[in-house]
């Protein structure tokens, strides 16, 4: 947290449909404390709309809660570090569903160093209990847009499992 602007703890609904992890805070996350409010979140927002859901309706937090340097990736001694207040928010939240977009998140409540590409699209059980879909973080669908089509997928699945009604593509 040494060169943190300000800690992204996550905003939202205090009882979610559905909690999103991503990985850490980027630069604009770091600059207004609120998290996937750049690029990636905008796509972030974008995706949860096309299954009908508003930012207001989930709870939105990462695995770390501060910057790390450069934006590189977390390393295991801050995810370690960072974990004990992930596990607090999702016992106080207590969803239904958790949304893991990338392979951070999805290791970390997975327990597992399998990758992303074989996991997602499919509800997993955490060790902890929680029922998890793993799919692509929307920054690698911004590298990636061929991608998007298994992403979409993986929000039907989703919007199905919450009994959500898909508005009309405009
Ligand atoms: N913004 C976030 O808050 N988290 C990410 O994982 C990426 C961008």
């Amino acid at each position: 947290c040494g060169s943190r602007t300000r800690t992204v703890f996550g905003e939202g609904s205090s009882r979610p449909r559905l909690v999103v992890v991503g990985e850490a805070p980027g630069a604009e996350e770091d600059r207004t404390g609120r998290p996937f409010v750049g690029r990636a979140g905008e796509l972030l927002t974008r995706m949860l709309q096309a299954i009908g859901l508003g930012r207001e309706d989930v709870f939105i937090c990462n695995v770390l809660k501060c910057r790390p340097p450069g934006n590189r990736s977390p390393r295991p001694d801050e995810v370690a570090g960072c974990r004990p207040f992930l596990q607090e928010q999702l016992e106080v939240l207590d969803p239904p569903l958790l949304l893991a977009v990338g392979s951070h998140a999805v290791r970390l409540l997975l327990h597992t160093e399998r990758g992303i590409t074989s996991l997602r699209g499919r509800f997993q059980t955490s060790p902890d209990g929680w029922r998890v879909m793993p799919t692509y973080h929307p920054a690698y669908l911004l590298r990636n847009p061929a991608a998007k089509r298994e992403a979409w997928e993986d929000l039907q699945k989703v919007a199905t499992e919450l009994e959500l009604a898909i508005p009309p593509r405009r």
